[in-house]
């Protein structure tokens, strides 16, 4: 049995859809402080939280579970910054709740939603696995340090993690089912769409004097999809191998704002109205991904690695989701 914690999130939410097709069983887990019960189209769902950890025990027990998929997360940069300990708690403490009880019940494997905000300023681009890890925010820091977390547990206890950094999720189930739906929202593609749809008035371009091409940051956008197949590729491997890795997610392209509000144009036929603000505390001028390593070991590859393509999937998602069709 194959525990999900977050699955009625974004990209839980992905994930559990395609376990669900794969016909694997699961629980999904989820306190709904900011998933949606909607989102959860496979497998048995249990409103809960990660701290509660004598719950989890009981769940593991009396479902035989075998192998945990953690998303469970706070996952706002600039939140994380306003109140750190929400992240440190839920992202950290939450973090060890759900280890304690994997540890007790005897839950051997892990796949864990890391993201890119470990690496904080690169220094190189691509970005590999062995770039050092310096977060600039308290996000960045609370995925870096259950990373941390895990490589001791493995070594000491035995435990079998995949670590996924994830680069920028984006898109949507191409069957239109599920898709992202943040409260707040914050993320460029699903606000550009926001502008389309006349929900919002224009897009505020974030920063146009970084040292890029077009003076906009760039980043490395990875179809949710995608970053779905990696999942199921993790646990094949902590099925056949007890050795515990860390892989980045992305491209390996990056596209700046201006081409990302160009794709949008391109796809919707709609004109986007932009105006140039200043920049936002934190971002990175430029994140792309190197992910040979996840290529070479565990044979991934993006089947839509597109930046229309990408577009076109959220698109779909959001008019369906936001334009009133819901
Ligand atoms: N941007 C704008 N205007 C907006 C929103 C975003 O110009 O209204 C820009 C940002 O400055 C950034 C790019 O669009 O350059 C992408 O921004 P997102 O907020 O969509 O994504 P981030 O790159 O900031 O963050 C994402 C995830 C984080 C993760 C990070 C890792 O949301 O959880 O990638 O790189 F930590």
């Amino acid at each position: 049995m194959i525990f999900v914690t977050g699955g009625a999130g974004y990209i839980g939410s992905h994930v559990v859809k395609l376990l669900g097709e794969k016909g694997c069983d699961i629980i999904v887990y989820d306190n709904l402080s900011r998933g949606h019960r909607e989102m959860v189209t496979s497998g048995e769902f249990i409103v809960g939280d990660i701290s509660d950890k004598d719950r989890l025990l009981k769940i593991f027990r009396d479902h035989d579970v075998d192998t945990v998929i953690h998303f469970a997360a706070d996952s706002l940069v600039g939140e994380s910054e306003e109140d750190p300990h929400r992240y440190y708690s839920n992202n950290v403490a939450g973090g060890i709740s759900l280890l304690g009880a994997m540890l007790e019940a005897g839950v051997k494997k892990i796949v864990f939603s890391s993201s890119a905000a470990v690496y904080g300023e690169p220094e190189r681009a691509p970005i590999e696995e062995d770039h050092p890890t310096v977060p600039t925010n308290v996000y960045g820091n609370t995925k870096l340090i259950f990373e941390n977390i895990l490589k001791k547990y493995s070594s000491t206890y035995g435990l079998g993690f995949v670590s996924l950094r994830y680069f920028n999720a984006a898109g949507a189930d191409p069957e239109g089912a599920i898709g992202e739906d943040h409260s707040p929202e914050t993320h460029l593609i699903p606000l550009i769409l926001d502008v389309v749809l006349g929900r919002k008035k224009e897009i505020v371009i974030f920063g146009t004097d970084y040292d890029t091409p077009d003076g906009t940051c760039i980043r490395d956008y990875i179809h949710v999809n995608d970053l779905a197949e990696a999942h199921i590729l993790a646990l094949k491997h902590l099925e056949n191998s007890p050795a515990s890795a860390i892989y980045n997610l992305g491209n390996g392209k990056g596209f700046s704002v201006r081409e990302v509000v160009g794709a949008v144009e391109r796809v919707t036929g709609a004109k986007v109205s932009v105006v140039e603000g200043d920049r936002r505390k934190g971002d990175p001028a430029r994140l792309v991904a190197s992910s040979e390593k996840i290529m070479r070991e565990l044979g991934w590859r993006p089947a839509y690695a597109g930046l229309d393509v990408i577009v076109k999937t959220a698109w779909r998602w959001h008019k369906r989701r936001f334009g009133g069709k819901w």
